[in-house]
């Protein structure tokens, strides 16, 4: 007899636990690149683009957590071994090999826009079958959103850097 988290779920069990699983691959790999983004950087506005990485990669962190839980509540076992994070995610881990701001941040940005795709399809996953994964998705998704507005800001600053009228 399954236990009263998975019995609700019913069928869409194994297909709901996959996809959490794809989405704690993928927050692994975007706490990671926020934390490495953080040291490397380089160029206009470094300091506030390190905090702000760095606030972002604790709130990656906070959803694997969060995901963890959810996937173990549904009889599931996390993805146990870090070499499989990247065949499991679905959007694509990019080394910031370049370091200059503006491509670090589009980088991220790249990352968050795959973030909300992948929570958004996760919601309507979840709509009307399973509805404690449903509010965490939409918790997660909305905080993915706002990373996503931040980056563009810092994206959007520099570019008018040195183009505004100070007058
Ligand atoms: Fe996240
Ligand atoms: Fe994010």
């Amino acid at each position: 007899m399954a236990q009263t988290a998975q019995y609700i779920v019913q069928d869409n069990l194994v297909k709901i636990v996959d996809m959490l699983n794809q989405l704690f691959a993928e927050e692994w790999l975007a706490y990671y690149q926020y934390w490495i983004g953080a040291k490397v950087v380089a160029g206009p506005m470094r300091p506030n683009i390190v905090d702000e990485f760095m606030e972002h990669a604790n709130q990656e962190l906070d959803h694997a957590n969060k995901l963890a839980d959810r996937i173990i509540q549904l009889g599931g076992t996390p993805v146990l071994n870090p070499e499989d994070w990247m065949r499991i995610a679905k959007c694509r881990y990019e080394a910031p090999t370049e370091i200059c701001t503006t491509q670090v941040l589009k980088q991220n940005l790249t990352a968050e826009r795959c973030a909300v795709s992948h929570y958004q399809q996760l919601c309507v996953l979840c709509n009307g079958i399973d509805y404690v994964t449903l509010r965490l998705a939409e918790k997660i998704l909305k905080e993915e959103v706002e990373h996503e507005q931040e980056i563009e800001d810092f994206i959007q600053d520099i570019e008018l850097t040195g183009k505004c009228n100070t007058d």
